[in-house]
């Protein structure tokens, strides 16, 4: 064994649901017997109708479907809620930090999240909100958001959650996209001692978006908005004069549970589609694999609501599975590099669940702010959203959690519903920087780029074989989308856009994309994006957008920039750029690094070599490779003497 493998904990591996041996026999008998497998595994849901049926699927052109359960009816907000109410129903079920720490934490019940949910049902009710519509949901991390989010699932309505940190303009395109009529939102969001302008950002969106109807909104700051008469409506106002109860609608297995959308290599951002019963079962299941998940335990998953993770790892799982959810409003940086752990003393957090980048940010700020804290409660940590660097890991498992919590590192996509390839802590030792082994049910595929299937120790690009129950129904509005972006590289496989190694331990370590999509911070973001928000700036006739390496964010954005004739490229320019994508996108878009191109690399045919962009990006310009198939080649050599940061 060499010595950078951390073998499990002894009290983990006395703990463990799943045992090393237990974990080979577990996901052999996933792949050897599917249908028996997962109608096992159904048993975790309460159903309004057991299933009799388990997949049914073909990733194959001719014959192109994927269902789970199809037969099965059951409601997601039941399972989460009031499925617990006899067992634990005094039990907390989300626990609230607030952005600001001198103020008391917000405590529900599941009796009081049950009433909740079912009054935010009955206020979406009231609006005249049915099953199958879509409801857009725009909130800071506030109770209200989960409220929300299950009241849509309680009626079966489809939600859409866009992050609060989305632009007015990027919200009015997801309204528009899924044709939403209402918005949930609130006044204001708090993140750091900052405010953020969540219904003046709707109102700028609904110029935009003609299909909104009516705007619901949450009092959380008290901050002064404007109520527009007959679309605007406080929702404290509302529940007060609906009923307190409101029955669960039962729900085909395949019916959609949400929408949420997220970046690809292309176009715009896509409405990625979950089923009921498949997503739910998914989440649940990893949830409690993964965390080694007991009722009860403190739970904290420290991502936004947002992104998938916040889906399927604050709400969905953990309620699934009857957990007490820790729900954080602030930043990990704020008031200073201690609150991550200040949290984790406060609640006896044991179970934290947070990204590389979040990671970086705090080792950098040195380990003091940590060994101030006692941080005994912590028994198990996990990393999600982008490769995790073995620096960041050790300090995670060596400082945090002092040698003694196994780290989960966590590989999935917001297709994917939920961790497709993770380690389970009583059961799988540990590599700094890999995420090591499938799940039982996961059958990875890694090929080169013929589509050939490589076997043994080996590096190429991330497929899945076969369809799992959390996998993505479809593109919200264009099925033939859904088809063509996951299913036509390599025919007969979903195809992941990540590249992948894996090593004679048969362990899995991803590379990163090996698309157009960059993760800066552990957010996904396509360049096809960044790139069409530059040219709508009236200066602006051309754009490439490449990744660079950046130190805390993993990944920054290099933006390439070709003026009109007679613009000058200054510095004021160079910013109000910058701030023009922050307005168009949000700040997560904003270019780290723009530099004024006079030309880019292209190809006598125009196709712009990206590949070379990259490289003078990553500053790596030794190796800029053949450039002689360029129309014109001199263009690098000023691209490379302008390089900006
Ligand atoms: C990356 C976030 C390495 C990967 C859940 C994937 C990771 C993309 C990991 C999906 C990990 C996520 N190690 N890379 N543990 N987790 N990624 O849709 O490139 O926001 O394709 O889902 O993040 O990002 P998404």
């Amino acid at each position: 064994m060499s010595e950078s493998v951390y073998p499990v904990p002894e009290a983990w591996a006395r703990r463990a649901r799943v045992t090393e041996e237990g974990y080979e026999q577990l996901h052999g008998r996933s792949l050897a017997d599917p249908g028996s497998f997962w109608l096992e595994q159904a048993r975790r849901l309460d159903w309004v109708k057991r299933p009799e049926l388990a997949g049914d699927w073909s990733f194959d052109e001719a014959d192109f479907h994927i269902s789970w359960f199809a037969d099965g009816k059951l409601n997601v907000a039941a399972n989460c809620v009031d499925r617990h109410l006899a067992s634990r129903g005094d039990q907390i079920a989300i626990l609230w930090e607030p952005d600001e720490p001198s103020e008391e934490p917000r405590r529900y019940t599941y009796r009081q999240l049950h009433a909740e949910v079912c009054r935010f049902a009955n206020v979406l009710k009231a609006q005249g909100v049915a099953k199958g519509d879509r409801v857009t949901i725009y909130m800071p991390m506030i109770p209200e958001a989960a409220f929300a989010v299950l009241a849509c699932a309680r009626i079966g309505a489809v939600h859409s959650v866009v992050f609060g940190g989305f632009s007015p303009e990027a919200l009015a395109g997801r309204i528009v996209d899924c044709d939403s009529s209402v918005v949930i939102t609130a006044d204001e969001g708090r993140r750091g001692g900052k405010k953020v302008p969540l219904k003046a950002n709707v109102d700028m969106a609904a110029a935009h978006a003609p299909s909104l109807e009516t705007v619901i909104v949450v009092q959380a700051t008290g901050g002064a908005v404007e109520m527009k008469a007959g679309r605007d409506l406080w929702y404290h106002e509302a529940a007060e004069t609906v009923a307190g109860d409101c029955p669960a609608e039962p729900m085909a297995a395949e019916d959609p549970l949400f929408i949420l959308y997220t970046s690809g290599s292309t176009g715009k951002p896509k409405g990625v589609l979950h089923s009921s019963a498949g997503y739910l079962l998914w989440a649940s299941y990893t949830h409690e694999l993964v965390f080694d998940y007991r009722p009860a335990e403190i739970y904290w998953c420290a991502a936004d609501i947002g992104w998938v993770t916040g889906h399927s790892y604050i709400v969905y799982g953990p309620l699934a599975n009857g957990a007490t959810t820790l729900m954080f409003e602030g930043v990990p940086n704020w008031p200073d590099a201690s609150r991550i752990w200040q949290v984790v003393d406060r609640h006896k957090v044991e179970i934290l669940y947070t990204a590389p980048t979040a990671l970086r940010s705090l080792m950098r700020e040195g380990d003091s702010y940590v060994s101030a804290t006692s941080r005994a409660s912590l028994r198990l940590l996990g990393s999600v959203g982008e490769p995790i660097n073995p620096e960041a890991w050790r300090w995670y498992h060596d400082v945090v959690g002092e040698g003694r919590c196994p780290i989960v590192d966590t590989w999935w996509q917001t297709e994917t519903g939920g961790m497709l390839i993770s380690p389970l802590p009583g059961a799988t030792q540990l590599k700094p920087g890999s995420a090591t082994r499938p799940l039982p049910g996961v059958d990875p595929q890694i090929v080169d780029a013929d589509g050939k299937v490589l076997t043994g120790p080996t590096e190429g690009n991330l497929c899945i074989a076969r369809s799992w129950p959390g996998q993505m129904r479809t593109v919200w509005g264009d099925h033939e989308r859904f088809f063509q972006t996951y299913f036509t590289t390599y025919p007969g496989k979903y195809f992941t856009g990540d590249g992948c190694r894996r090593d004679e331990d048969g362990y899995y370590w991803i590379t990163g994309r090996v698309d157009d999509v960059i993760n800066v911070s552990g957010h996904r973001m396509g360049t096809a994006e960044v790139e069409s928000a530059l040219v709508l700036h009236p200066k602006v006739a051309e754009a490439a957008v490449v990744g660079m390496p950046h130190d805390i964010k993993g990944q920054g954005i290099y933006a390439y920039v070709t003026l009109n004739a007679n613009c000058v490229a200054d510095e004021d320019l160079r910013q109000e750029l910058r701030n023009w994508v922050r307005k168009e996108i949000g700040p997560i878009a904003t270019p780290d690094a723009l530099q004024f191109a006079p030309g880019l690399p292209k190809t006598r045919s125009g196709k712009i070599m990206r590949r070379i962009l990259r490289k003078i990006a990553e500053n790596d310009v030794g190796s800029l490779g053949d450039t002689s198939t360029l129309a014109d080649p001199s263009v690098v050599d000023d691209l490379v003497k302008n390089r900006v940061g």
